[in-house]
Formats: C-alpha cells, structure tokens, sequence
C-alpha cells in the first residue's frame, strides 16, 4: 500500500470520472443559462460564525460535521460545508439587491463535511447549485422546482423523484413545534439519544431519524397546522407544478437538515442510490438575508450532490459521453532524426489552427527520438484515427504521408492540404 493515500472521505476523480463530471456540469451550465441565471464563485472558507447563524447552532452540520480551523491571525474559519451561506454573504456583501433585483446566481464546487464516510457520502463532495434572490411569489418555487425536474430529466435520470413539503413560516410553525414538542415528549424515554437532544433543541430533526422513525408515525404533521396564507401559497405551488407537468410527492413529514428554511422544502431521492439516496435538495429561505444583517429580500435555492448524481447515472447504465469521445484525434510521427524538428513544429502548428480548435480536435505526438513503429504503436495507444508522418522524403517534397490507424493505409498529401483534408475526417465512433 502507498505510503500516501487521498485522506479519509476524499477522493481524486481521475479523467474517466473527470469527463463525467464535466458532461454533468456542462448540461446543468446550459440549463442554468437557459434559466436567467449567472454564475459566482465564493471561497471554500469563511467564518464559522456565518456558518453558525446560518446553518443553526444546533444542526448536525454545524455541530458534528464542520472543519474548523483558526489561522495564522487568529481569525476562526471553517471549510465551507454548503453554498447557500456564502451565496447569501456575497448578495448582501456586493448590495447585490440594489443592482439585481431579482438576483438568480448559480455555482459549481466542493463542499465540507466530517460525517462518517460511507457509499455516497463525502467529506469533500461537489455540489451544484443555484440561488434566487427577491421573489416571494409561489411562481418562484414552481420554477425553481421546474428547472432541478429539467435537470434531472436532461441528465437522463428519470427515476429521480420530488417530494416537497411546506414547513410554514414565523406565524405557523412555532405552535406546531409545540404540539410537535409536547407529543414526541411523551415518547422521550425510548427515543435514541440524538433523538432525546434534539427534541428540545430542535424538534423537527426528530421526524428525520432513521432509527426512532417506526416510532413517531403518530405525530402531528405541519399540514395540519399551516397558516392561511402558507397554505395558499403552497397550494398555488402545487397548482403551477401540475400545470407545468411537474411529477411530486407532498410528503408532509419532509424536513430538512438545516435550519434556515421556511416555507417550501424538496428533496429529490433516486431508487438506484443506497441509504444515501438524495441526489438533490432545497427549499425556501425567506428570512435568511435578513438574519445575516442584510435587506429584507426573500430567497430560495437547491443544491444537487455531483458525486451522487453520476452514481446513479452508472446504475442507470447510462453512457455518458467524455469530452473526448467522438473527437478526432490526430498523431503526428517522424520518420527518422532529421524529420523530427520539423514534425515537432508541424504538431504546433496543428494544435494552433483555428479550424482544428473549432473541430475540437486532438493533435497528439511528440514521442520524435523513437522508431516510427514504436511512435504508431502510441498513436493506437492514444486510440488516435490517423496520423500524419513525416520523413526527409516527404519534407523534399513538401507532402506529408496520411495513415488511416484502423486499416494501415497511407497516402501523401501535399502538406499545403493537410488541414482541409484532416477536417474531412470522421472521427472515431
Ligand atoms: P443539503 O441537503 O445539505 O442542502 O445538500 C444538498 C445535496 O448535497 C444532497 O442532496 C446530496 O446530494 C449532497 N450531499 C450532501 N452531503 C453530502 C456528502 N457528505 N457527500 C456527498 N454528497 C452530499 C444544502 O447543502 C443546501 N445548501 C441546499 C440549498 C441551496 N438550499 C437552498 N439553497
């Protein structure tokens, strides 16, 4: 075993899994695009106070889960454990509410949690994420809820399934916390011991416990407790999802691990994944900005696992296409010392046209001080479709020597026609 290996939680994503990556985050670019939103790049760290106000003191995440550390000034920051918070610093930061009103930002990045490592779960994980600033109208929720639907859809995860809840607002939901409070109390004593510190501090994360779950089925749900106009507004919800063909859940029990959400609340799971089946998850925020000492401006967002989401693209089966794939790739050879110079120059030249960049096409090469047959037997290595050879003969004439890698053929072309001709050809499938 090497003596150094990726640190517990973390792994490398080697290019294979890199072009995965890149596939996912290029189809959730285009779609953000196509949904007015823009993307922000914040820190990976920040002040753990933020993260403390708005998180909540006595989430899991915050009080278990962060990766804490003081720097050289003494100052005590913490690695990022989600976006949101340091969205919302950054909006209220750069008066973004005075220039956008309706601000929609989105972003790609790892994120920080010390929970125990298992299949699908991470200590350093990759989220992709979106935020939407300064519209307090159910319209909002049904289009974001829309666009994590389209998402998925786009990626080809159609088993990925969305359940949504409402968990009321400041006039509601303190009087079904304590009709919550007062029924899980009678249960205390055989509740496990998460359960028992939660259920003063913050009773809601009791609904969420895989263990004591069979217990609690007899609990008061918030539905019965929402305000007028919490129901209206999630019932319009409702209303514009099924309008919009949105498929949902409303599972009233649906609560979420961070403190900051009022209102709307989703999740989206996917049967191909294990215990840690959510691929994405989110909600409404109305009072965050606020509470983060900025202007009174609504907010929502969802944030989707990356690492999560190719998963259960590989259990689906579903090819996803590298960058590379069904490029043309290109391997320029020398034939003999004197030619390598000049094949040396000719494979920049190649990697610096622009009808070759806008083809994406791969110039591979470079190996000059090997024997030809050793050079093509890294061209069929780099699974390259041609290559272009060039010897003194050929350098005389000013041609180059054509090779189709798959049948052996070779032809010269003068060298004047290498480009046009290199664009006529099809790709490896
Ligand atoms: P979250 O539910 O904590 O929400 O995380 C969102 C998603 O990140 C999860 O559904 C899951 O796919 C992925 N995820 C979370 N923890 C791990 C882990 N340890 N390893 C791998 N994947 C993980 C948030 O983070 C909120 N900021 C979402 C949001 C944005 N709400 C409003 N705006």
């Amino acid at each position: 075993m090497p003596k150094y290996q990726a640190v517990r939680g973390t792994k490398d994503i080697l290019p294979a899994e890199s072009a995965r990556f890149q596939h996912l985050e290029a189809q959730a670019r285009a779609l953000f695009r196509r949904f007015g939103y823009e993307e922000i790049r914040t820190p990976t760290f920040e002040s753990v106070d933020l993260f403390q106000r708005s998180l909540g003191e006595t989430t899991d995440v915050v009080q278990k889960e962060m990766y804490v550390f003081e720097d050289r000034g003494g100052r005590k920051l913490a690695l990022r454990p989600e976006g949101t918070a340091g969205v919302v610093r950054a909006f209220i930061e750069h008066h973004l509410s005075q220039t956008h009103p309706f601000c929609k930002l989105f972003y790609v990045g790892p994120m920080f949690r010390a929970e125990r490592p298992q299949a699908g779960r991470y200590r350093e994980f990759w989220q992709v994420g979106a935020e939407y600033f300064g519209n307090a109208s159910p319209s909002a929720d049904a289009e974001l809820l829309l666009l994590v639907q389209t998402l998925f859809r786009a990626l080809g995860l159609s088993d990925a399934h969305l359940k949504i809840n409402s968990l009321g607002d400041q006039n509601c939901r303190p009087k079904y916390l304590d009709a919550l409070t007062a029924h899980i109390k009678g249960l205390l004593p055989t509740l496990c011991e998460d359960c028992q510190r939660r259920a003063e501090k913050n009773p809601l994360r009791v609904l969420d416990c895989k263990v004591d779950g069979p217990k609690l089925v007899n609990v008061p749900t918030i539905d019965q407790f929402w305000c007028d106009d919490c129901r209206t507004h999630f019932g319009k919800v409702q209303h514009l999802l099924k309008r919009a063909g949105g498929a949902f859940d409303v599972v009233p029990r649906l609560v979420r691990g961070l403190d900051y959400y009022s209102r709307t609340v989703f999740e989206v799971t996917s049967s191909a994944l294990g215990a840690q089946d959510a691929l994405a998850a989110g909600g409404r925020y109305d009072k965050l900005v606020k509470e983060l000492d900025g202007p009174d401006v609504p907010a929502l967002g969802f944030a989707m696992g990356v690492e999560r989401a190719i998963q259960a693209l590989q259990a689906a089966q579903k090819p996803v296409p590298g960058p590379g794939l069904g490029a043309l790739k290109v391997f320029v050879a020398a034939l003999g010392e004197p030619a390598s110079d000049r094949a040396f120059a000719l494979l920049q030249e190649l990697r610096q046209d622009p009808e070759l960049a806008a083809r994406a096409a791969v110039i591979e090469g470079g190996f000059f001080e090997k024997k030809l047959g050793a050079q093509l037997t890294i061209a069929d290595r780099l699974v390259a479709s041609h290559s272009v050879i060039l010897g003194e003969e050929e350098i005389q004439r000013g041609e180059v020597t054509l090779r189709t890698m798959k049948t052996g053929a070779q032809e010269r072309i003068p060298c004047k026609e290498l480009v046009s001709r290199l664009l006529t050809l099809t790709p490896l499938a």
